[in-house]
Parts: structure tokens; C-alpha cells; sequence
């Protein structure tokens, strides 16, 4: 089954032409941030229009991609949520309205079991139960996921998301939006960093997250040192550090207390290569493994969009053409 999927909850518009039985036969992706960095931050109004822009030419470039013509799409998979609603609505009416015209079905996607499920697209994944953490610029948890829409949060962050707390320490010192990236890079410029920030909920049972005490920490700090290069270095490192070991530590304590040994890491800030390092060498000490998506399926991508809505369509899932988002969707109100 050839499936079209469609990602449009924050910004970047995507899409991406998945086959079940040959792969992923084409992925675009344009990103919108060049148009919300003179704003520090997404701009949803702006986010929305952008996406009703990009979106046909995108799909245009995916199916010369992929050498096909669009009356070979057998489905249509988009995100239905969570996320900004108008940037959802411009996606999920792109999506409905191709479904009615090309007469094939089309599913809802839930953005955060996409994020999970990414690692699917990848040689090395891993099979039903596993765990994941799933870190992102709006989401920090630790799931059991259980089977295809069964996912059980077990703890996710109270206030700030960790990519958010990246981002804003990011946007403190200077950095271009979004900052997880820079942040990252100036962390690892240097070995080790002279300070030492908090590792927030560590001395706390269960596995709840919390950033925003953290990005306070930096802030203060950042308050009473000069804005030099070397101190956005040592700040950086320091943050990194203390987002990675907090991360590491939690997923550590859900992995012995489970006995699951396989971990999904998903998200954008996934990408972070010391996560990735520092999560995989854990991974190894508790005798299991730690399954990642390559760095541009971490971040928002309409490949995994059009992965998990095959797995969906394949079962026979059906949806009506109601054009219905959901900004606000639990995870484990999937099913
Ligand atoms: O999953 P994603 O693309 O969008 C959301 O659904 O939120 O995640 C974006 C987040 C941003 O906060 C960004 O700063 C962060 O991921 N990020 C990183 C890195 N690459 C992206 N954070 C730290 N290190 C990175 N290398
Ligand atoms: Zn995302």
C-alpha cells in the first residue's frame, strides 16, 4: 500500500511517500524557521499560511521523487495532533480534501506516536514492548509502549519540555532560534565545564520531569558572568550535561524497574549526539539496547507520519472525511 503522509504541526512542512512492501520511496521537508527567527519563536498565524504555500509543491517534488503519479496514492496519512491548531487545520484540509478527490482513505496521525515509531523506517528497530523517551520542543516523557496505539506514559515533565529549556537558555545567551542546536554546538567545544547546574527531580521517586527550575539555574548564572564566547561554551556544557544525565538517570530506573531492554530515544532533541552517546552507553551497562532514528527523522518529518498512518490503513482503519484536529491529544488516548 503506497501512502502519502503529510506533517504540518509546527514548523516545518512535510511530506513523504511510504510503501509497506518497498519502504520509503520519497521524503521532502521545508523548514520554516528562516521565516521565525526575526520573532524568537514560531509564530502560529505565520506557521498556518506557510504550510497552505508549501504543501501541493512539496507533494509535487515527493511524487517526481518517488516516479510516481498522484492516482498511485493508495492513502493518506496526516498529522492530526498535537500541535497549533491553524498549522494542523492547514495540513488536515490539505489531507481530507486530496483523500475525497483522489477517492482513497485517510487516517489522523498522532504527531507523538509518529516521533516514537520514526525508528521503524531504520534497519535496526526494535519489536512491541519497548520503552521510549520522547524528548522534544514540546514534550518530555518516558512511554511503555505496549503495541501499535497502546502506549502507557509513565512520567513526562511538569512544566517545561526539554527542548523548550534548550531553547530558551539558547535564546538567553544570544543564540540564533531554535537554540538546541547551537546550545549543542557550543557545548561541545569544550571537555568539561567549570560550572555545575542542578539535576532536577533526581532525589524524587517515579518519572516525572522538570526544566523550568533548570533554565532558571542558567539564567541566573548567565546573569552574573560576562557574555563572553568562553562562558556561552562553559553555560552550554553545563546545560547539556545536566539535561543528559537527568534524561539518562530516569530512563535508567525505567529500564531496571520494566526489565524491557529495548529503548527507543525519539524526538528532535534526539539528536543530540551526547544523549545519544550517553543514553547508548547506559543502554549497554543494563545488558540492552538503545534504538534511535537517524538525526532528520528525530525532528518533525512526514516519513514517520506516513509510517505509522500505514500501519493504520493496513489494518483497515477507517476515517471519515471530517476535517477534525486535535490540538491537544493525549498519548495514551490513541486507541
Ligand atoms: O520534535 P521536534 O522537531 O519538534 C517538536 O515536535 O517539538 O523538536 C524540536 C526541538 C527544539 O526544541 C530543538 O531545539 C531541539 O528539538 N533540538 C535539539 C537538537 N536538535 C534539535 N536540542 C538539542 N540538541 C540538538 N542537537
Ligand atoms: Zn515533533
Amino acid at each position: 500500500m503506497r501512502i502519502l503522509g503529510i506533517e504540518s504541526s509546527c514548523d516545518e512542512t512535510s511530506v513523504a511517500v511510504f510503501d509497506t512492501e518497498q519502504g520509503l520511496l520519497s521524503h521532502q521537508i521545508h523548514s520554516q524557521i528562516p521565516l521565525h527567527q526575526d520573532y524568537g519563536g514560531v509564530v502560529p498565524e505565520l506557521a498556518a499560511r506557510d504550510h497552505i504555500q508549501r504543501l501541493r509543491p512539496l507533494i509535487q517534488l515527493a511524487l517526481e521523487q518517488s516516479q510516481l503519479d498522484i492516482q498511485a496514492i493508495e492513502g493518506i496519512a496526516y498529522t492530526a495532533g498535537p500541535g497549533l491548531v491553524g498549522a494542523l487545520l492547514s495540513g488536515a484540509t490539505f489531507a481530507k480534501s486530496l483523500a475525497f478527490a483522489l477517492e482513497v482513505p485517510s487516517i489522523g496521525v498522532h504527531h507523538l506516536e509518529a516521533h516514537v515509531l520514526a525508528v521503524m523506517l531504520e534497519k535496526e528497530k526494535p519489536d512491541f514492548p519497548f520503552l521510549a523517551l520522547l524528548v522534544s520542543g514540546g514534550h518530555t516523557m518516558l512511554v511503555l509502549a505496549e503495541a501499535l496505539g497502546h502506549y502507557k506514559i509513565l512520567g513526562q515533565t511538569l512544566d517545561d519540555a526539554v527542548g523548550e529549556c534548550f531553547d530558551k537558555v539558547g535564546k538567553l545567551m544570544g543564540l540564533p532560534y531554535p537554540g538546541g542546536v547551537h546550545v549543542a554546538r557550543w557545548a561541545d567545544t569544550i571537555k568539561t565545564s567549570v560550572y555545575q547546574l542542578p539535576r532536577p527531580m533526581l532525589d524524587r521517586a517515579g518519572y516525572n520531569f522538570s526544566f523550568s527550575g533548570l533554565k532558571t539555574s542558567a539564567r541566573l548564572l548567565w546573569q552574573r558572568i560576562p557574555a563572553t564566547d568562553q562562558n556561552r561554551a562553559e553555560l552550554a556544557k553545563a546545560l547539556q550535561e545536566s539535561i543528559c544525565e537527568t534524561l539518562v538517570e530516569k530512563t535508567r530506573r525505567a529500564v531496571q524497574a520494566t526489565g524491557l531492554h529495548a529503548l527507543v530515544l525519539a524526538g528532535g532533541v534526539a539528536a543530540n549526539q551526547c544523549l545519544r552517546q550517553q543514553m547508548a552507553a547506559m543502554m549497554t551497562e543494563q545488558g540492552g539496547v538503545l534504538y534511535v532514528p537517524r538525526s532528520s527523522f528525530c525532528t518533525d518529518n512526514a516519513a514517520m507520519v506516513a509510517y505509522t498512518g500505514s500501519q493504520y490503513l493496513k489494518r483497515g482503519k477507517i476515517e471519515s472525511l471530517a476535517i477534525l484536529v486535535k490540538p491537544r491529544w493525549p498519548l495514551d488516548q490513541r486507541a
